[in-house]
């Protein structure tokens, strides 16, 4: 099932460069299922015509209030009580201030104003020069429409059209995709603080070589931005992997398993909730060179001996929060076989009350994956899905779980611990 299928969006444009990028956030939406009316202003079409806009949404633009394609000649009112949601990207300066004011003299902020505002948000994507951006008048006017009820999404900084560099950027499509997802997603965890790790560690051997291992990371960022869309703040450890921040995620970058340990124990306090789906190195090199060990052509190979790293997951599942039930922890488990009976013992000695099981060979660098959550009264599967949505049904597991025993000492085998 797509991401945003059955949703009805009005995607309004208003006039700015940013335009041209509206086109392609018109083809993503479209990609994840959700149907489009496209509404311009006529700024909008200067910069980009209804002709590539109707191609992409399947579906002729509207630009007039005057439209007599509807039979009732009420375009406002018809199109803005079909949708599940208002975007205007672009909205420019201009925009704002119109919509501050309750302008209603074109059909964009006529449908703004007509639009029943319990039922349909509204949500903006500031596009402007960076002076336009920070003008003590469009700070005023963007405050004043979130006064009013609106979502003011942010806006991305860097080179701008005019050739200035600062704030005032309208986010990129795929930003603004993340956006809307957050903003659909049942706040199921309101209140709560995600701890998450991600990734492999690396363990030097000396400074350029070094052990780690396939994990990709995409697990656990999958899940740090399911949680925080769900409106929980969320805080990421992650290990050595190239993959972008969620927004909204708070995300601390480490290396090794001992760095690991160190980002955790600090931000720890914090949360309410810890789930550890790095996948740590179990040992490090005794000693790491300071200098690169040479080869130096006798044959003789570097003997290496390994200390143990430390368990993150065994020892935050130990502090006195975890055991008083203030902080749920979830484990898991890369199993190559026999996963039910490897996560069953896993979960016990690792002393958590839910150890999610997957296999290693099989997930490790993939976008899908199938979970097995294992609790102390059985276990559950989270049949094959993307780990997008195999996160977000993860979540809202861990939320019923919260919801059912909120802060309450917690049971991993058959005793309760106090
Ligand atoms: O023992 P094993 O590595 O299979 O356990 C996996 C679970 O323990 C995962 O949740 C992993 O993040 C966590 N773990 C940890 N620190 C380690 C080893 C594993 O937090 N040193």
């Amino acid at each position: 099932m797509k991401e945003f299928a059955g949703k009805h969006l009005v995607l309004g444009l208003s006039g700015g460069v940013a335009c041209y990028k509206s086109a392609e956030l018109c083809r993503l939406l479209i990609k994840a299922g959700a149907s489009g009316q496209i509404v311009m202003t006529e700024a909008a079409e200067q910069f980009i015509t209804p002709v590539t806009m109707q191609a992409l949404s399947g579906r002729t633009v509207y630009g007039s209030q005057w439209d007599t394609r509807e039979p009732n000649n009420m375009p406002h009112i018809n199109l803005s009580r079909e949708a599940d949601a208002i975007l205007i990207a672009p909205c420019s300066a201009d925009f704002a201030a119109r919509l501050a004011q309750g302008r209603s003299d074109e059909l964009l902020s006529l449908l703004c104003l007509a639009r029943p505002a319990e039922r349909v948000p509204l949500l903006l994507a500031p596009a402007m020069n960076r002076e336009m951006w920070v003008h003590p008048a469009t700070q005023r006017n963007f405050a004043q429409v979130a006064q009013d009820g609106a979502t003011v999404l942010g806006v991305g900084t860097g080179e701008q059209a005019c050739g200035e560099t600062g704030d005032g950027r309208m986010l990129e499509p795929a930003e603004l995709m993340e956006e809307l997802s957050a903003f659909f997603a049942p706040k199921q965890l309101v209140g709560q603080h995600l701890l998450v790790t991600a990734g492999p560690t690396f363990e030097a051997i000396d400074p350029v070589r070094g052990i780690t291992n396939l994990s990709s990371g995409k697990m656990g960022f999958a899940i740090a931005r399911a949680a925080r869309e769900a409106g929980a703040e969320v805080t990421l450890v992650a290990g050595p992997v190239h993959l972008p921040t969620p927004r909204g995620v708070r995300r601390i970058n480490v290396q090794s398993a001992e760095q690991m340990l160190m980002a955790v124990e600090q931000s720890v306090d914090a949360a309410t909730v810890f789930v550890a789906t790095a996948a740590v190195a179990d040992w490090r090199p005794a000693l790491a060179s300071e200098q690169k060990i040479k080869k130096d052509g006798s044959g003789e190979v570097p003997a290496l001996a390994f200390v143990e790293n430390p368990d993150i997951l065994a020892r935050v599942a130990q502090s006195p929060r975890a055991r008083a039930g203030q902080l749920f922890c979830v484990g898991f488990a890369a199993e190559s076989h026999d996963l039910l009976a490897h996560a069953t013992a896993k979960r016990l000695r690792k002393q958590v009350p839910l150890l999610v099981g997957n296999i290693g060979p099989a997930t490790f660098g993939q976008d899908d994956n199938a979970l097995l959550l294992i609790d102390a009264e059985g276990h559950r599967e989270l049949p094959h899905a993307s780990k997008r949505v195999l996160a977000q049904q993860l979540v809202a597991d861990i939320a019923s779980r919260l919801r059912a025993a909120p802060a309450a000492p917690r049971r991993v085998g058959a005793q309760v611990l106090v």
